[in-house]
């Protein structure tokens, strides 16, 4: 063995000898005062315990060298390939606190150094109120996670001192964006080079500044298309209490960019508020502050900067503020060259808002392009508002125009009937929002008048169909009709054009709110057709005036839908029946399911001709079976207070058949049904009453009943119809009305049995359900081959019978009751009416 290690040793000897032989290849290292510089050389760190390369100076070898200038030294390594076990370390001191800096570019000094592994370090001493710039030469810096390995293996590593803290500023490969980097009171850069690497200049130099009073401003370049990443200084570390770092970006304006927060801790602030600001000058004037979970500003045209700030923290649970963020630049995405000249000059009281669909969507890690809105061309905003009376150009610089959205707002008001009551005022979305490339979302019409002037809205070639559960809306657009008094609102309905409805008449102030469903309403904006006036007073809540074409199918329902019709509310429905047609109007529901409290709810039906007949339900009554209507009718609505919180809400539907169908139908209906089954008579008799004759025309008076303030009865209109007693003489008005009527019917001649319907069978004492009716099984009315009248029941037989006319009541219809019998007996409906006009001395 000891012979081995004998030779091992002569054979380690010899091999020394060799390499001293080779000293011709010795390094000479000069360092001159002036030059302040140390040089370290020593075994790697990743290098084995016992794996050295001794550093020899004159026969004296060693394990690691250290050199201060001034100095001259010739050095030799005791083995070939030192680059495998040694690194050097040259660091230079540079003094700015004693005296003048040696500002300039830095180079690598001394010249002439062995090929090893080695770290350049310099050392900036600099009062704390000095600013030091570092500005690097092209290709400029890229920063990487301390941990990280540079391509090329040349790494900068910057760190600046707080006090005594080491900060690290960051850690960064060549080839980048950081263009500058400048710190305040001293700074230490450490480049590390590979010992194959042919690097000869530093490729920065060194300013000095003014204080930038924060810890760093780190300057960004960037020529095109790309993106960088960042990260706060320490990071993945605490970024310093209290401290400020700002990022600066040197962007060409017609660039865009985006700030995207990929990685972000918070600290545990005691005082203030970590947060960061961006100054976006092509943007804002003033700085925009965020939270580090905002979303962040994205699209940003030309320069800006972006500070982090942090907080005082919590020294018992300091936490730890940390941010990662990426910065991507580009062209702007399927940018648009169009302006787009919005003339508001004409227009008056609009207001226009143009803004992103979900203005944060709250998600900081995702990438979200910013759409911008230019106002003539350079200020560009995220949203911006465009009022009356201006010209505006518009340019979007926006990848995506489907992210925004227009909402616009216009007023029209009528405060003396005598200005306004001639005017017909379009209630049309301007062609300058419907051509913008951006999708119109809401436009609103706020109508406002006092309480004696009403609104009355017209669209008399597309007409409107309002949108029910049987009949949706399936048009490009809709209108959202609200009527609002005093903060209470009753919502008409939602209504798209082509239906029935020709108008409108409505009370209080009302909005108008038309509402868009995909892009259809480009092409369909060309054809609005909503027109509005200011009306006298009406004395329903709202009249509709429908006219159908022989071959719809009008759907209805009460206004408040899903809240129900106010108490004493009464609303009426013009209906027009066109030319040789039979209407059959039907109710989805067989009763109106309410209780009332005070006052009564009816239904009134009656044809628009002299001494027509009218067909009165009230609340505790079942609604008619469909009726068949030869003329224009009207039908009212009108509501009491219920015991209840339920609310009035009714659904009826309109159709058509040609009178002759109808008529035919009938008789075949009568004479095969009579011919195969027994009869038994029910006599669906409405209420039939005769109105005074001296009605006019007139829609309020045709409803005399209603329960509703009539103006005329006080002159003023300062008495709202739910703060007086008024509805209970309405009703008792009526009952009065029933009462003659009783006794005018009383012994005369009933007129025939006007209306069919088959007989239901034995029913329950169950509370009514709704029937078993559907819209869409009604739409087969239209169908000649089908009855016309009940097509849903026409399995079960069809009875008929004439009731004699002293079993007819002016409540027939209760004579369908629960228990199916045929009649309320006379004393119980004679009770019922009783009850009403026992009610007659108030009035
Ligand atoms: C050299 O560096 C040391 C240590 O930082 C400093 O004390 C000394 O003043 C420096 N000398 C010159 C000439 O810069
Ligand atoms: C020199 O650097 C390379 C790359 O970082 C490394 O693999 C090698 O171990 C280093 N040499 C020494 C002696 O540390
Ligand atoms: C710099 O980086 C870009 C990609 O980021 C690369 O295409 C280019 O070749 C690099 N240049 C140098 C000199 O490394
Ligand atoms: C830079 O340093 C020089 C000398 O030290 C001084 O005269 C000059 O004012 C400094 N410039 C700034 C911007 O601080
Ligand atoms: C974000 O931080 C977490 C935890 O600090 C780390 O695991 C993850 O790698 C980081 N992501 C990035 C993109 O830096
Ligand atoms: C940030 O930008 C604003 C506006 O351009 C400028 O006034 C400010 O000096 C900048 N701040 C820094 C630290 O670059
Ligand atoms: C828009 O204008 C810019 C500059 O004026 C031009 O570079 C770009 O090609 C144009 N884009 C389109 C789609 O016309
Ligand atoms: C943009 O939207 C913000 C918040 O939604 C609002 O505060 C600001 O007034 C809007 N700006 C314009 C010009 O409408
Ligand atoms: C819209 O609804 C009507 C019936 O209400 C129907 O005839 C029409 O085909 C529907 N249109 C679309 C686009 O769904
Ligand atoms: C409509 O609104 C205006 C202003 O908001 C108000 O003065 C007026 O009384 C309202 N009219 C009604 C009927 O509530
Ligand atoms: C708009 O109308 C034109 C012609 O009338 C038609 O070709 C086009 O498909 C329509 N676009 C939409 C979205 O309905
Ligand atoms: C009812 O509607 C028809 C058809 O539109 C119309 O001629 C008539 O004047 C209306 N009646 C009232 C009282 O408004």
């Amino acid at each position: 063995m000891a012979g081995g290690r004998s030779v091992a040793l002569a054979a380690g000897l010899l091999l020394a000898a060799a390499q001293l032989l080779q000293l011709a290849g010795s390094f000479a290292i000069h360092l001159r005062a002036a030059d302040n510089i140390t040089v370290t050389i020593k075994p790697g760190s990743s290098v084995p315990p016992l794996k050295y390369c001794e550093i020899c100076i004159k026969q004296m070898c060693k394990s690691e060298l250290r050199i201060t200038a001034p100095v001259k030294e010739d050095i030799a390594f005791k083995c070939k390939t030192p680059e495998k076990y040694l690194v050097m370390e040259i660091q230079k001191n540079i003094d700015c606190m004693s005296g003048p800096c040696p500002f300039g570019d830095v180079h690598l000094q001394p010249s002439g150094l062995p090929r090893l592994n080695r770290t350049y370090i310099w050392d900036v001493k600099a009062n704390k109120k000095v600013g030091l710039e570092l500005k690097f030469s092209t290709p400029w810096l890229r920063q990487i996670r301390p941990t990280d390995t540079c391509p090329d293996l040349i790494t900068y590593s910057i760190s600046s001192c707080i006090d005594t803290t080491r900060v690290s500023i960051g850690t960064f490969c060549r080839n980048g964006s950081v263009s500058r980097i400048k710190v305040q009171g001293g700074v230490v850069l450490a480049l590390q080079l590979p010992w194959n690497s042919d690097l000869t200049t530093s490729g920065f130099n060194i300013a000095n500044r003014s204080s930038i009073k924060r810890l760093c401003i780190i300057e960004s370049t960037f020529k095109g298309e790309t993106s960088a990443t960042l990260m706060s200084a320490n990071y993945p570390l605490g970024f310093p209490q209290d401290e400020l770092m700002t990022w600066q970006f040197v962007v060409p304006s017609n660039l865009r960019s985006s700030v995207i927060f990929r990685n972000y801790s918070l600290s545990n602030c005691e005082r203030k508020e970590e947060r960061v600001e961006y100054y976006l000058p092509a943007l804002y004037s003033s700085p925009e502050v965020f939270k580090l979970s905002d979303k962040q500003p994205a699209n940003i045209p030309g320069n800006f900067n972006l500070s982090l700030q942090g907080c005082d923290h919590d020294d018992q649970n300091p936490g730890i503020l940390s941010l990662l963020f990426r910065i991507v630049v580009q062209y702007p995405q399927n940018e648009e060259n169009v302006t787009y000249l919005i003339d508001l000059r004409k227009e008056r009281d609009i207001s226009i808002t143009i803004q992103p669909k979900s203005p944060h969507s709250g998600r900081p890690l995702q990438f979200e392009p910013e759409c911008l809105i230019c106002k003539d061309l350079r200020i560009c905003e995220r949203n911006v508002t465009l009022t009356s009376g201006n010209m505006y150009e518009i340019f979007f610089q926006c990848y995506d125009l489907e992210r925004l959205r227009i909402t616009a707002e216009k007023t029209i008001a009528c405060w003396d009937l005598r200005h306004c009551q001639k005017k017909i005022y379009d209630l049309t979305v301007p062609r300058a929002i419907s051509q913008l490339p951006v999708r119109l979302d809401k436009f609103t019409w706020k109508l406002l008048a006092p309480e004696e002037i009403n609104v009355e809205i017209i669209s008399p070639s597309l007409k409107l169909q309002q949108h029910i559960q049987d009949q949706m809306c399936n048009k490009s657009y809709s209108y959202d009709i609200v009527s609002t008094t005093q903060g209470k609102e009753l919502k008409l309905g939602i209504f798209c054009p082509g239906g029935s409805i020709e108008k409108i008449q409505m009370r209080d102030n009302i909005t108008i709110s038309l509402k868009t469903y995909g892009r259809g309403f480009l092409n369909d904006s060309l054809n609005q057709d909503l027109k509005m006036s200011f009306v006298p007073f009406i004395k329903e809540e709202c009249i509709f005036t429908v006219t159908p074409d022989p071959k719809a199918q009008v759907y209805l329902q009460t206004p408040n839908w899903f809240e129900g019709l106010p108490p004493y509310v009464s609303v009426s429905w013009n209906i027009t029946v066109p030319r040789k047609q039979v209407a059959r109007l039907a109710f989805l529901k067989e009763r109106m399911d309410i209780t009332c409290e005070t006052g009564r709810a009816y239904v009134n039906i009656k044809e628009q001709k002299p001494k027509a007949e009218e067909t009165v339900r009230r609340e505790d009554e079942l609604l008619p079976e469909p009726l068949h209507m030869y003329h224009h009718f009207w039908v009212n609505i009108s509501n009491c207070k219920p015991v209840t919180k339920k609310q009035l809400s009714l659904q009826f539907w309109v159709t058509f058949v040609s009178q002759k169908t109808d008529l035919s139908l009938i008789i075949a209906v009568v004479v095969g049904v009579a011919g195969a089954l027994s009869i038994i008579g029910i006599i669906i008799c409405c209420t039939r009453k005769k109105k005074k004759e001296s009605q006019n025309p007139n829609v309020g008076t045709y409803n005399a009943n209603i329960n509703t303030q009539m103006p005329g009865r006080h002159g003023l209109f300062k008495k709202r119809r739910q703060d007086n007693d008024s509805h209970v003489y309405a009703v008792i008005d009526d009952a009065m009305v029933y009462g003659d009527l009783l006794k005018e019917y009383n012994g005369s001649v009933n007129p025939e049995v006007d209306v069919y319907r088959p007989f239901d069978g034995p029913m329950g004492d169950t509370p009514p359900t709704p029937p078993p009716i559907s819209f869409k099984k009604a739409t087969k009315i239209s169908n000649s081959e089908e009855l016309p009248f009940c097509p849903e029941r026409d399995s079960e037989p069809y009875t008929f019978a004439h009731r004699k006319p002293e079993e007819t009541t002016s409540n027939g219809d209760t004579s369908v009751n629960s228990t199916g019998d045929v009649g309320m007996s006379l004393l119980e409906s004679k009770e019922q009416e009783g009850l009403v006009v026992q009610l007659m001395p108030k009035e």
